[in-house]
């Protein structure tokens, strides 16, 4: 046998780019896409730990259905694999997932024209890992900012390799489907870049005369970052989110624990007053309103008068989803047909590419 193979080093990974610079790149990509949509194909996903909430709709969901309206074809994940590095009780996985499903289909993505799939299932797709494990260095992966937390949080050696895994596992969710675009907070940018220095390399060294992976790029949300009702980050398991599942009953519960200050003017100050902004933003993002025109709307009326529009607002803005939500949950066969569909397709898909990918590889004997 050979000597051990050397790590790979055909290409420094570049840095991630700076949040200026990937602002940037964005708006030249939105208007590449309103020019041509069929020229993007998009990946986004959520691992299934609970009940998407408002969140997730302000800050993803509604952009995915945007571009899907666009005309830009939208694979969805359900991200099940990673539950497993979060530990999550398993037994509750099937219940989780299809309450995802129900979740997007309330928001308004299209089971006709989106794929929505769950990467347990895509078999070819999970053989990619092992080749794309091979393009990386472990002190790459070790430098990704989400490794780095976990590894802290595990106290260093409670880490699993799964976890060390895991941004390489992305990749492979991400290039699969050779999805060239990739709509991720500012946080997630070392995430895709770890994706484009595989799919560069996994080019230089199998396919150096006719690039096979995209190097998919980010599109930077837009979304101002809603905090949890009581001024913490918002969480799937937090108790402190309005979920799209909630009742108008329940939101107004939750609004009327939320956080606020004795000061009677209510205006939109996110550094001194963080949560009087933050319902001040909710009602606005709901309304569709600047969150100056909110906070102006509610004026000397105190936190009872926000926290009376803010019920209002979200309660007016979730009744349609909520009503299509309970529509799609009422039928459990049609959401698991939705997944099997979805699922199906991204197998098909993910065949073809391993098929490709072993012929680049020499590996078809
Ligand atoms: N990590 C994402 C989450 O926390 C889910 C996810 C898995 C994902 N693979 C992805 C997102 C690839 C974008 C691209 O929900």
């Amino acid at each position: 046998m050979s000597s051990l193979v050397p790590p790979p080093a055909e290409t420094a990974a570049p840095a991630a780019p700076s949040l200026r610079d990937a602002r940037r790149r964005s708006d030249d990509l939105e208007a590449a896409i309103a020019r041509d949509p069929s020229r993007f194909r998009v990946l986004t996903g959520d691992r299934p730990t609970g009940p998407l909430h408002v969140g997730h709709l302000f800050g993803t969901l509604e952009n995915r259905v945007r571009l899907q309206e666009r005309g830009v074809e939208l694979f969805v994940l359900v991200a099940d694999y990673q539950t497993i590095t979060d530990r999550t009780a398993a037994e509750r996985l099937p219940e989780d997932v299809e309450g995802q499903i129900a979740d997007y289909l309330a928001a308004g993505i299209d089971p006709a024209r989106a794929t929505i799939f769950a990467h347990t299932q895509v078999e070819a797709l999970n053989q990619l890992l092992l080749p794309f494990l091979s393009l990386v260095s472990v002190a790459e992966v070790a430098r990704n900012p989400t490794v780095k937390a976990e590894v802290a949080a595990a106290g260093g050696s409670g880490t699993s390799a799964l976890m060390f895994a895991y941004p390489v596992h992305q990749a492979a969710d991400i290039l699969f489907c050779h999805a060239n675009l990739v709509p991720v907070g500012g946080d997630q940018l070392p995430h895709l870049e770890l994706t484009r220095t595989i799919a560069r390399r996994f080019n230089e060294r199998y396919a150096p005369d006719r690039p096979y992976f995209p190097e998919p790029e980010a599109l930077i949300s837009r979304a101002p970052l809603l905090l949890g009702l009581d001024g913490r980050k918002m969480g799937k398991s937090a108790g402190n989110a309005i979920t799209l599942r909630s009742t108008p009953d329940e939101t107004a519960a939750l609004i009327r624990r939320a956080r606020t200050d004795a000061e009677r003017r209510i205006e939109y100050d996110p550094v001194r007053r963080p949560e009087v902004a933050n319902l001040v933003l909710l009602a606005a993002l709901c309304r569709g309103e600047a969150p100056e025109a909110v906070a102006a709307a509610v004026g000397d009326g105190g936190a009872s008068a926000l926290k009376a529009l803010v019920t209002e607002a979200v309660n007016e803005r979730l009744a349609p989803v909520r009503a299509r939500r309970a529509e799609v949950a009422a039928d459990r066969g049609f959401l698991r047909g939705v997944l099997r569909e979805g699922n199906e397709r991204a197998r098909a898909i993910a065949a073809d590419t391993l098929a490709e990918v072993r012929e680049l590889m020499h590996t078809v004997y």
